[in-house]
């Protein structure tokens, strides 16, 4: 019997004797109008990886390939929507859920059953199915990758690559990073300037930050129209994948007021060349609020996402400590300390996005100041904030920096490319628990893992480090941990490597880098800078 080896790991999976030749099929039924769209794809895909071209029909006589809606229909964004359950039978594939977003993760899991060479492009293998039966459910229902296309912007086609990515290993979410102070990477047009000045940068830092500075003397820069976005959005919804957009405020913000100097205390300094944190910041002003609040009303318009994530990470008070206009806002609302300057942010963007109809998602920063109960927070100093923002009554998306920052060293390999800091290989993701001891899991809306872009200016580089550990941790995202436990994802890696070949996916092996990915001696040299983990609050 051929072994079965998927990631992420199903709750229950039963294997039989014998294999299942889909050409021995008639079709593709998609009875439900909600099922045809996810039918198709996998059509296509069957026919582009291995030939085998299967028609959709709504009703078939013979052996099929049936995808079939039953059962009570669960809350959208629930595990029970995601839940459902793959026969691979003699006579034919029954797929079933309750919701077709399940659908759509039985046709990821299919694809894993189906021998790697299908993903290629063209045809790279048989259509040929194990036989098996497979139960399954995540355990968290949101299961996300970021993606910073503000630090180094991407082609939409490479963002559209990582939708696909993201489907395979059975994700739901890709949150776009939008806006930092490298660059600005949404069109806005009634602000027109976002496009033609924040969104591009003179030069970009060589090497570390950290060290002397010098610069590549090469512009940089780009955004993705309201059309790109669209389309994004529309790619990832008929993959059943929620595109979080990200409008970063107050702080991170040098790209908006390089274009908008007026919204700021006055300095006028370019887009940002180097990273780091900056102390410029939004005034808090109406402007500022208006400003925002344009940029959230278009941004709901193009993006379907039931959230919003309006950032507050890293927002130093340094400028509202002298800032008359802070000073008076302050003593208009009564806010005792200047930390609350940040919190009257939070509360506006919350209360701006909850009138779109939308749920406020916002770095754990806004913890400190205040935020309002219905602020989704995303942990991301260190797993004791979970605890703190669950406490507080907030739902939490896991997201610890010594864990899933996967901008951090892949190993202590000297030949490693440059990265920030840090050390996450592969078997540490495999060890994390989203859920600290100690925390509810209900109030664990769910975990992602974060590509910053600093160090990571191509897609080659971003896919270094997203991959293979992206697939560990769809495994700590979607499997129990006793199926985990079962049967250990770093087993099942070494054959999953073979299904990013096939994508041709620029991963990293699991022994090193190889001599084009390894940093090497020049500007792309690992440089060990001391990763400090934030203190526990
Ligand atoms: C962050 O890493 N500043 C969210």
């Amino acid at each position: 019997m051929q072994r079965i080896s998927l990631i992420p790991q199903p709750s229950r999976l039963t294997p039989a004797d014998g294999e299942l030749d889909l050409a021995s099929l008639g079709a593709i039924v998609a009875a439900d109008p909600e099922t045809t769209g996810p039918a198709w794809l996998l059509s296509d895909l069957l026919a582009s990886g291995t030939g085998l071209r299967l028609a959709v029909a709504d009703a078939f006589e013979g052996p099929a390939l049936r995808l079939r809606l039953e059962g009570r229909r669960p809350e959208a964004d629930t595990t029970a929507a995601e839940a459902y359950r793959l026969e691979v039978a003699p006579g034919g594939v029954d797929l079933v859920a309750a919701h077709p977003a399940g659908i759509s993760r039985g046709i990821a899991t299919l694809r894993q059953l189906l021998p790697p060479g299908s993903l290629r492009a063209a045809p790279g293998a048989g259509a040929v199915l194990p036989l098996v039966s497979i139960e399954d459910e995540p355990r968290l229902r949101w299961r996300g990758v970021m993606i910073d296309v503000a630090r180094h912007f991407q082609a939409k086609d490479f963002v559209l690559r990582m939708i696909d990515r993201a489907w395979l290993h059975r994700l739901n979410t890709v949150h776009l990073h939008l806006t930092d102070d490298q660059g600005w990477r949404v069109e806005i047009p009634s602000r027109p300037r976002l496009a033609e000045v924040a969104a591009w940068r003179a030069e970009t830092v060589v090497g570390h930050a950290r060290e002397d500075a010098v610069y590549d003397g090469t512009p940089h820069g780009g955004y993705y129209t309201l059309d790109d976005l669209r389309e994004i959005v529309a790619y990832a919804r008929a993959r059943h994948i929620n595109v979080v957009p990200e409008i970063n405020l107050p702080g991170h913000t040098r790209s908006v007021l390089a274009a908008y100097p007026e919204l700021g205390a006055g300095q006028n300094r370019p887009v940002a060349t180097t990273f780091g944190v900056f102390e410029e910041v939004l005034e808090p002003t109406e402007e500022s609020l208006a400003f925002a609040r344009e940029v959230l009303d278009t941004v709901a318009e193009v993006f379907d996402s039931p959230f919003i994530h309006i950032g507050g990470d890293e927002v130093p008070t340094t400028q509202w400590e002298s800032s008359p206009t802070a000073a008076a806002l302050m003593e208009r609302e009564g806010i005792a300390e200047v930390r609350g300057v940040q919190a009257w942010f939070t509360r506006a963007l919350t209360e701006h996005v909850a009138s779109l109809g939308r749920r406020a998602i916002g770095w754990d920063e806004v913890l400190d100041g205040g935020a309002p109960g219905e602020t989704v927070i995303s942990v991301w100093r260190n797993e004791a904030y979970i605890k703190k923002a669950a406490e507080a009554g907030h739902e939490v998306i896991a997201i610890p920096e010594p864990y899933v920052y996967f901008d951090h060293y892949e190993s202590t390999d000297p030949g490693e490319p440059l990265r920030i800091h840090g050390l996450i290989t592969a078997e540490k993701v495999a060890g994390w628990d989203p859920v600290p001891p100690g925390v509810e899991e209900s109030a664990v809306l769910g975990a992602q893992c974060q590509l910053w872009s600093e160090y990571l200016p191509r897609p080659a580089d971003v896919e270094y480090a997203a991959f293979p550990r992206l697939a560990v941790f769809a495994d700590v995202a979607w499997a129990a941990p006793e199926a985990r436990r079962a049967s250990p994802v770093m087993d099942r890696l070494v054959p999953h490597l073979e299904r990013l070949d096939a994508l041709g996916v620029a991963y990293r092996p699991l022994e090193g880098p190889r001599p084009w990915q390894a940093g090497g001696t020049g500007a792309r040299k690992r440089s060990d800078v001391e990763f400090t983990e934030h203190p526990a609050e």
